[in-house]
């Protein structure tokens, strides 16, 4: 075994994941390959939040299933949330694939591919350890086994740009995810082990840090207090981001997602003072109706969204405020739509995600009376498509005239040019040389609904 292939899909997080992944499977000895064809390991880190995304994996699976005929040596291994999800099922649906893995075992792959290669490997099959599930000539499989993996290391895509762990898992529950049936409870790492990550990153030469958690909002909450157990909490979110703020050589922290539940004055004051926090909230609305939040556990209203969104901007006026929306939610009415659009359009947001509801065996949401029929939920879905673009629009058009601050990430797609991001997390295109990594200002000069344009 001499080289992998490894392709990510889904949330940040996962992408994180698959950082590690490439970290262990490089430890291993294992060399990258762009093409699946030219791997003798092929890694799949799969996502089913929505049936659009199994859909996908199913046919990157059978080009897997076509290369292990021509070469049955080849090891095909399965990570992520779409294997937690169906456990040992899933064999039944890809028998060609080796072993899978979930998203809290991700530290257990070294264990996970010598059991997949022992039974691969005929005659071999004294080789595989016990503790990864493997008999000869079966499936091998982890065992679930509750693990931190904030602390694993990763291999970075970009050497100035890092994602941090700061939470893993998600108790929340909304009626429609799958989220924490696959990741497990919300469970938030110590402060000091994250502000000692932190400042290795630094000195590695990390400029922007990211959090990562699916209700950062939430962080600390599950840590003991002062006095062991005792009463008050340890350390929440926005106290994090000033300690990390005070990481000399960090410039830019970002954190998704923020729950809007949980976006405390605190966190609003952390946007609008801290001088390395970027003007960026990623904060979910879903859907405009409160008849349907309530049916989502969302946990807001409408209108408690809209006032967060209005003290957002009213104390950080270049904040950028990006959402995701689910369109059919189980008996989502005509009226329950229309009070989504009016909520988008009162929010004027930024950017927006946008989501055909799709039903997660397992949740809530998917046993509801009143399931949408599918033309009309896609048809909801472009109304909205087609709104939270011309606000997008109206919004990156705004900057026209005006200076940014852009961290330049490399090349653009135009010969010649470079593209980076402003502290709003918006795209900027633009001409002359400028080194990947450095912090430059550009003055914006055109705007599309993705991407601003600019020049030095
Ligand atoms: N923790 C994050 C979201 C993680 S999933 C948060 O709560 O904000 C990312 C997005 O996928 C969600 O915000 C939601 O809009 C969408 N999503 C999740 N489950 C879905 C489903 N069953 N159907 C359609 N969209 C879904
Ligand atoms: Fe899913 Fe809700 Fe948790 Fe986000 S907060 S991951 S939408 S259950
Ligand atoms: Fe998908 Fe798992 Fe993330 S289901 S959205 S990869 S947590």
């Amino acid at each position: 075994m001499r080289t992998y292939y490894l392709r990510s899909f889904g949330c940040q997080m996962n992408e994180h994941d698959a950082e590690r992944l490439r970290h262990l499977l490089e430890a291993g000895g294992l060399a990258p390959v762009g093409e699946p064809e030219a791997a003798d390991v092929l890694v799949y880190n799969t996502c089913t939040v929505r049936e659009s995304a199994d859909a996908r994996l199913a046919g990157h699976l059978s080009g897997a299933a076509r290369l292990k005929r021509e070469r049955p040596g080849r090891v095909v291994l399965v990570t992520g949330c779409l294997p937690q999800a169906e456990g040992v099922a899933f064999f039944a649906r890809f028998p060609f694939v080796d072993g899978i893995l979930g998203p809290q075992n991700v530290h257990r792959l070294p264990e996970l591919l010598e059991a997949a290669v022992a039974r691969t490997t005929p005659g071999d099959a004294a080789r595989a350890p016990g503790g990864a599930g493997a008999a000869p000539g079966r499936p091998a499989f982890v065992e679930d086994g509750p693990h931190m993996s904030g602390e694993l290391p990763g291999r970075r895509a970009r050497p100035f740009q890092a994602w941090v762990q700061v939470m893993s898992g998600c108790t929340n529950f909304c009626s429609y995810c799958i989220v924490p049936y696959v990741r497990g409870p919300e469970r938030s790492r110590r402060p000091e082990a994250i502000e000692a990550e932190v400042r290795d990153l630094v000195a590695d030469g990390v400029r922007e840090v990211t959090l990562l958690g699916q209700n950062v909002n939430a962080y600390g909450r599950d840590l003991p207090g002062p006095g062991e157990g005792g009463g008050g909490e340890a350390i929440d979110f926005p106290a994090l981001l000033a300690s990390l703020d005070g990481v000399d050589g960090l410039d830019r922290l970002r954190f998704v997602t923020s729950h809007p539940r949980d976006l405390s004055e605190r966190l609003i004051a952390a946007v609008a003072e801290l001088p390395s926090v970027c003007e960026h909230v990623h904060l979910p609305l879903q859907s405009g109706s409160d008849r349907i939040l309530g049916a989502m556990r969302r946990g807001y209203t409408a209108e408690g969204f809209l006032d967060l969104v209005r003290r957002l901007r009213a104390a950080a006026p270049d904040v950028s405020v990006t959402t995701d929306l689910i369109a059919g939610f189980p008996g989502e009415t005509e009226d329950d739509f229309a009070a989504t659009l009016a909520a988008v359009e009162e929010a004027a947001f930024d950017g927006a995600f946008t989501f055909v509801y799709s039903p997660r065996r397992g949740t809530a949401a998917a046993e509801l009376p009143g399931q949408v029929p599918e033309d009309v939920r896609r048809h909801r879905v472009a109304r909205l498509v087609d709104l939270t673009q011309g606000l997008a629009l109206a919004a990156h058009r705004r900057w026209v005239g005006r200076r940014a601050e852009v961290l330049v990430e490399g090349p653009s797609r135009h010969a010649g040019g470079v593209r980076g991001r402003t502290r709003q997390h918006v795209t900027v295109n633009f001409g002359g040389a400028a080194a990947a990594g450095t912090i430059v200002e550009v003055e914006i000069t055109g705007a599309t609904s993705t991407t601003l344009a600019g020049r030095r």
